[in-house]
């Protein structure tokens, strides 16, 4: 299997950590291990005291039995814990697929979610959202897409980089229509919890449907992506048996110190989320006042869900904008180009405190190119 490489990683490596502001970051505001400790009594000598001995392959159990309450239906044996989502990703296509099977894929789309399968030798379907309807998927076009080797079907809600996020009632036709083909449904909910209502909240696709499987991760809502723990959570015991198997190849058990820190995170996971929902809604407002006082340059898009915006530069290529933006400026956007996406969009993540200055900066750039 060869892969390409990652664009949006590469992108990320070129700038991160030399550039003054990440306004394309897709995780919320994050913290040090004293403050996610300061929320449990006791934690901080319980850390100190914890075994640094390899962990069991599944994930800590009573980690396991945390992540298991975010569902409704999944017991600690049907949880799964990986480095990060992306393992997940990577683990879930391996077991689900060989080569010749075919896949369709919610696009724009973070890239392994569909790269791994084509380079496994698997046909990919992109089953695109439509810009001009705030990026909504068409659920005919998904039962028209279908073929019989057709083996799965990947969708990401809330988002990356849309912030789209389907109805329930279209997320329920959805099951209906993937269990109608017995397909099985890998849906990506690592943006899960930063919906802005609670009412737009869907249900976990592990919880409304036997084959399905759930991807969840610290790293997005809860503000933790150093720790590097996700998870799926399934009932679909031949997957979960299979992506188990797999795992002794890649990284056979998490890192000890993060699962105990990824527990006492989930035991404050309301808390954890809600502050990002707070940090969310705050430069949500600031965005908008922002592309409204610049409707001449940018086609801003309300986003339904998540840290994450995926605007459209109005003049000039949008690549040539974000270089020269980084470089002048110091400020971090992603251009669509890493999505394959020819649009002119860019990526724009609103999750981090330090966005005020962040727009300032980017305001005064925009002043000082004003062709
Ligand atoms: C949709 C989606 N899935 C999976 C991942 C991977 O998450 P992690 O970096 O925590 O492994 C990301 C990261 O940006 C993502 O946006």
């Amino acid at each position: 299997m060869k892969l390409p490489p990652f664009k949006l990683e590469r992108y990320f490596a070129r700038y991160e950590f030399k550039a003054d502001y990440l306004l394309c970051s897709s995780d919320c505001e994050s913290m040090t291990i004293g403050e996610l400790l300061a929320l449990s009594p006791g934690a901080m000598t319980r850390f100190q005291q914890h075994w640094l001995g390899y962990t069991e392959s599944q994930g800590a159990p009573r980690l396991r039995d945390q992540i298991s309450t975010i569902y409704d239906t999944i017991t600690p044996d049907q949880v799964l814990v990986h480095s990060g989502a992306q393992e997940a990703i990577f683990l879930f296509m391996q077991a689900a697929l060989k080569p010749g099977d075919h896949l369709i894929v919610h696009a724009p789309c973070y890239q392994s979610l569909a790269e791994v399968a084509r380079a496994m030798g698997c046909q990919v379907t992109f089953w695109q959202g439509c810009p001009s309807q705030g990026w909504a998927l068409d659920l005919a076009e998904l039962r028209h897409a279908i073929q019989p080797a057709t083996r799965a079907v990947v969708v990401n809600m809330p988002h990356n980089p849309t912030g789209y996020l389907m109805s329930a009632e279209q997320f329920g036709q959805l099951i209906q229509i993937v269990r109608d083909h017995q397909l099985i449904l890998f849906s990506d909910e690592v943006y899960r919890e930063s919906e802005y209502a609670a009412e737009d909240r869907l249900p976990a696709a592990c919880d409304l449907d036997a084959l399905a499987v759930s991807l969840g991760v610290l790293s997005k809502a809860y503000g933790l992506p150093g720790l590097r723990i996700g998870w799926i959570a399934t009932r679909n015991a031949g997957i979960y048996n299979a992506m188990t198997a797999l795992k002794d190849y890649t990284t056979i058990c998490n890192s000890a110190p993060s699962e105990f820190l990824a527990e006492v995170a989930l035991q404050y996971r309301a808390e954890l989320a809600q502050r990002s929902r707070d940090i969310i809604k705050a430069n949500l407002t600031a965005l908008e006042s922002f592309f409204a006082a610049h409707t001449e340059r940018f086609a801003w898009q309300r986003p339904s869900a998540g840290p994450i915006a995926f605007p459209r530069l109005l003049r000039g290529d949008v690549d040539t904008f974000c270089h020269d933006l980084v470089t002048t400026a110091g400020v971090l956007l992603l251009p669509g180009s890493v999505y394959e996406d020819n649009g002119n969009h860019f990526r724009i993540g609103f999750g981090r405190r330090n966005l005020p200055d962040a727009i300032t900066r980017l305001d005064e750039f925009l002043q000082q190119h004003a062709d």
